[in-house]
């Protein structure tokens, strides 16, 4: 057998038989753990640390030390892409990411250059030929991207936003602005996640955070087709590379996302896993779905959670079981350990009656 079939991640995302549901976090090495905050100590400079491959390598590998995790995901950030492309990315203490440059019009559009992604990004690159000399190869690293969407909206925002007023106008107002960033964003992002599988990236994953803020017409047209473009391109070369999809709050799009050409789609925590299991058949895996809060509570609600989500799923594989969006910065970690532990011991018994 090849040391792929030996990974349950990777046999979950083709929907083949598993010994347990596998399982990985979104944010799994953050600011939850004492050993990153502990780099973070010494590393004041948020990119600084995404910019230097061994630091990078080692929180990366941080959660994996501590919890049975059935992937890894490189540490970076989705906002490596705008800030290649010269708009200035700083983050100031605990607010958010913010650029000192932001998208106004179609002039600005106009002036930005693609980034040559492999001279560019190559700490990226660098980061991740370095974890994967690390990781066991039941173990395969997650590379990923924000979805050209996503990224627009930070460049034309300048930063996060709490009712993001500027991308909502700047769609109505600047269509073809939007339009063109978006290919620029597109052909990007899809140098970007190539480079990241041919460094050794065994699967990929585009974080389309923001596609829920927008009316159906145009998260198909503003954010699902660029995703569908990059899955296309990703395809053709890497038939074999898993790509997963995880738009949030795009629970009313599920059906749309799974004729994308995805592999797999993440679910935030509003939908019931074995409702989005009917809705998209056996087109795609599932990912997700755990409310991060819960993780708040005690072992025993956390046990009871994951209970009712694999339940929820019903039998047989295709899920690989997350949260619904990132871990907060400020959960237990001993409540990790309770969640993953539940998850591959109950499963056992709920998931795998098809084997
Ligand atoms: O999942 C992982 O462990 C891999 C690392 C990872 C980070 N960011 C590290 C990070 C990943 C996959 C991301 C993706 C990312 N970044 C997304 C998409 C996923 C999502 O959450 O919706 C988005 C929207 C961003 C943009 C971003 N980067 C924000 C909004 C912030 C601030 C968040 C905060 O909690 O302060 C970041 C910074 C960031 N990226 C941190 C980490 C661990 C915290 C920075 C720190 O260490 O101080």
């Amino acid at each position: 057998m090849s040391s792929i079939q030996h990974s349950r991640f990777l046999s979950a995302l083709a929907k083949q038989p598993v010994d347990c549901t596998p399982v990985w976090i979104m944010r799994q090495a953050g600011r939850y753990l004492p050993e990153y905050r502990a780099v973070r100590e010494q590393i004041k400079d948020f990119m600084t640390l995404c910019k230097t491959p061994e630091r990078a390598c080692e929180v990366t590998l941080q959660p994996l030390a501590r919890f049975p995790l059935d992937a890894a995901i490189i540490f970076s950030d989705i906002l490596t892409i705008p800030d290649a492309m010269g708009l200035g990315l700083y983050f100031e203490n605990n607010e958010g990411p913010k650029f000192k440059h932001r998208i106004q019009n179609m002039q600005d559009v106009n002036a930005l250059s693609v980034p040559n992604v492999e001279q560019d990004l190559d700490y990226v690159f660098a980061a991740i030929r370095l974890v994967i000399k690390e990781l066991p190869s039941h173990i395969p690293l997650i590379g990923f991207s924000g979805s050209p969407f996503t990224l627009a909206t930070y460049m034309v925002e300048g930063g996060g936003s709490k009712n993001f007023h500027r991308i909502r106008q700047f769609l109505y107002t600047e269509p073809e602005a939007l339009q063109l960033l978006l290919e620029k964003l597109t052909t990007a992002v899809t140098g970007y996640l190539l480079s990241q599988i041919a460094a050794g990236a065994r699967t990929v994953m585009i974080f389309d955070t923001w596609g829920g803020i927008l009316t159906t017409e145009s998260y198909q047209r503003f954010s699902l087709q660029p995703m569908s473009k990059i899955v296309a391109k990703l395809k053709q070369q890497h038939p074999n590379v898993p790509v997963i999809l995880f738009t949030k709050n795009g629970g009313l799009w599920l059906r749309e996302m799974s004729d994308s050409g995805a592999d797999a789609l993440g679910l935030d925590w509003t939908i019931n896993i074995g409702r989005a299991r009917q809705l998209v058949g056996d087109k795609v895996a599932l990912q997700g779905n755990m409310d991060p809060a819960i993780l708040y509570s005690t072992g025993d609600r956390i046990r009871q959670e994951v209970a009712a989500i694999l339940d929820n799923y019903g039998p047989g594989s295709g899920h690989i079981f997350n949260l619904g969006h990132g871990i907060h910065p400020d959960i237990p970690p001993d409540n990790v350990k309770i969640l993953v532990d539940a998850v591959h011991e109950l499963s056992r018994t709920k998931h795998m009656a098809t084997i």
